[in-house]
């Protein structure tokens, strides 16, 4: 067989993939447990999913994803606490089906952290505490969604509390995408240094890392994770995954043969400058193999991606290989 990349990285950076749980009894499930040691569920930990009506918790799913976890000697990403894609809509009435005043709001979303985090206490290392609350097009640089509406900026900074209230050893991170665009960057920075100054328990930053084999360059990753490792702040990436197209394009520019080598050099010279990064902790991709990826789904359910390290016959690509080499050089 082929080297572990997880063992390979041992000591230096924790390796992990995003899952469902079907996935688990899956060919995919042996890839995970051979190549990985971190794990995250892709859908069932979200809010919508594990709280779907109030106090009515689904935990069968994600339960099934941690034991997994443990039994293979590997560690779990929570993914996520809040975020507002997939807050459940019964967050925003009240019991009369007026809307929920900031109090309840606030109340369910203690509620909610309480015991999602409490549940997985010690068992999950590190959470995506509030998940996209960036938009660089606002003067404050917050989203303007229900949360900010509802409740008003400190929704953030009450859910780092809870959540560090319910365990106080988990990691807990800010996750966004786009970090390595200046405008998002330098509103993160902001968001974050606000949270610091008001003693808001905030362990790092996530960058989710969904990028394409054409951006964003190298140079601004590495900048990207100088700026909040200069504020002692933990880095996380927390998603990655190498689209072949460019942005919304729907032809490849090449063929597959050519483009897999330069996907296989581009994930060398990330996981160079991740592995350069000492408060770089965990590199998490957002799926195992090509057979299973969001980048084919959703907006791009039209085009066939191939953004991971193994191909959907679960074999290693060419980013397999140059992630080895990443480490091996060293
Ligand atoms: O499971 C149902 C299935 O029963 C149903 O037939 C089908 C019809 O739409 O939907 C299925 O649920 C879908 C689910 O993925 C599982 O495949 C949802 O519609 C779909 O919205 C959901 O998309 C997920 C998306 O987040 C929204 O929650 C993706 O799988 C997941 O990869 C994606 O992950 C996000 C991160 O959480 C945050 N950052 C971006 C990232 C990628 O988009």
């Amino acid at each position: 067989g082929i080297p572990s990349l997880a063992q390979a990285y041992r000591g230096r950076l924790r390796l992990g993939a995003a899952v469902e749980p079907g996935q688990l009894n899956a060919p995919e499930g042996r890839l995970l447990a051979a190549q990985f040691n971190s794990v995250v569920a892709e859908n069932v930990m979200k809010p919508s999913r594990i709280q779907p009506s109030e106090n009515e918790f689904h935990f069968a799913p994600a339960d099934a994803i941690v034991d997994f976890a443990q039994q293979h000697g590997m560690t779990v990403r929570g993914h996520t606490l809040l975020w507002y894609k997939r807050t459940p809509d019964w967050f925003w009435s009240d019991k009369d089906g007026q809307p929920a005043s900031r109090d309840l709001v606030l109340s369910r979303l203690r509620q909610h952290i309480e015991t999602v985090v409490g549940r997985y206490k010690g068992k999950v290392y590190t959470w995506d505490v509030v998940n996209e609350v960036i938009d660089p097009a606002q003067p404050d640089c917050l989203r303007h969604d229900q949360w900010l509406q509802v409740v008003g900026p400190d929704y953030i900074d009450w859910a780092f509390r809870y959540a560090h209230a319910a365990d106080p050893g988990a990691r807990l991170m800010i996750n966004d995408y786009s970090t390595t665009l200046p405008a998002k960057r330098s509103c993160l920075q902001r968001v974050v240094q606000g949270l610091l100054a008001r003693d808001v328990p905030v362990h790092g930053v996530g960058h989710q890392m969904h990028i394409s084999i054409f951006e964003p360059a190298v140079a601004e990753v590495d900048e990207t994770l100088a700026v909040f490792a200069r504020l002692g702040l933990e880095n996380q990436i927390t998603e990655m995954d190498m689209s072949l197209y460019q942005r919304h394009a729907y032809l490849l520019p090449d063929s597959v043969d050519r483009l897999l080598p330069v996907q296989g050099q581009r994930y060398e010279a990330l996981m160079k400058v991740f592995l350069s990064h000492p408060e770089l902790t965990s590199v998490t991709w957002w799926g195992i193999s090509d057979a299973h990826t969001s980048r084919n789904a959703g907006w791009d359910w039209w085009r066939s991606d191939a953004p991971l390290l193994f191909n959907s016959q679960q074999h290693p690509k060419p980013g397999y290989w140059g992630a080895l080499k990443a480490v091996q050089g060293l």
